[in-house]
């Protein structure tokens, strides 16, 4: 039996075979997950993804709680990662330290996430010595879209030297690893090279130390957006669609339910 793996595995990979990484919400999907992957993060896209919220901004302890106790219970082999939700962790290493203890207690996760670079090197550093793994998460920081204006390209031309300083900042401060999102394809390479912990793009680069993508995204389940650095890996739901067209074309000509799915009101007699 394999045993699951813990941040210090993922950390050991760097430079070695690219690290693959997926978001899971779910049991289900979760286990989907396991089997192929190293790490499952329960991300905080999941307001957008499954709760229809219009960013992360709004998502809660509650549920990043609930949804990682799922994710936990589906997986046996990858890292389960869980994100912080915005208002949870940049107040104080105080209060990070107080909420991520809750986020790996009550769910069994082996590190959390948080977004930030130089401005969260000291929480990072509270909570890494205090028994706690933190990925880091540069570049485009969604939680910060109302600062950032918007969910841009992180780290064009002057500034690059920004994106690299957060990078740097993160490894230094004892992360164990970062994902770097729509950081450009030169720029991710050359952070790549200057940190000594994994790097994980999501619209960055095939030179990171591993990659990640929403899930619902590379199945085409979640189509609301349809960023540049999506593949659709998959066309579930308009596979789901077209299982829901059949369902209801059938119900309404009341050839579902058909002989085979419905009970016998008399059983036969015994041969
Ligand atoms: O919330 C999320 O899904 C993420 C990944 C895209 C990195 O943070
Ligand atoms: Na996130």
């Amino acid at each position: 039996p394999v045993r699951q793996l813990m941040a210090a595995d993922i950390q050991a990979r760097k430079g070695g075979a690219p690290l693959v990484c997926l978001t899971a919400y779910t049991t289900p999907m979760a286990r989907l997950v396991d089997a192929h992957c190293d790490l499952a993060l329960v991300g905080d896209s999941l307001g957008m993804v499954l709760h229809g919220l219009p960013s992360t901004i709004g998502v809660t302890m509650e549920m990043m709680i609930l949804h990682g106790k799922a994710v936990v219970r589906g997986t046996s082999k990858a890292l389960v990662v869980i994100d912080m939700p915005f208002g949870s962790y940049e107040e104080s290493p105080a209060q990070a330290f107080r909420n991520a203890a809750r986020l790996m207690a009550e769910t069994g996760a082996g590190a959390v996430k948080l977004e930030g670079g130089v401005q969260m090197a000291e929480t990072i550093r509270f909570l890494v010595g205090r028994g706690i793994p933190v990925m880091a998460h540069v570049g485009l920081t969604p939680q910060a879209v109302n600062t950032l204006g918007g969910y841009k390209v992180q780290g064009r031309d002057a500034d690059a030297e920004r994106v690299m300083a957060d990078a740097k900042a993160v490894a230094e401060a004892g992360a164990f690893s970062v994902v770097l999102e729509k950081v450009p394809d030169g720029l991710s390479r050359r952070i790549t090279e200057a940190v000594a912990i994994p790097t994980v793009g999501i619209g960055a680069s095939a030179g990171c130390d591993g990659q990640v993508l929403v899930l619902d995204d590379m199945l085409g389940l979640f189509t609301d957006f349809r960023p540049k650095f999506v593949k659709r890996f998959g066309e579930l739901g308009q596979a789901a669609d077209e299982a829901i067209a059949a369902y209801a074309a059938e119900v309404r000509a009341r050839s579902f339910p058909a002989a085979e799915h419905v009970f016998p009101d008399v059983l036969k007699a015994k041969a």
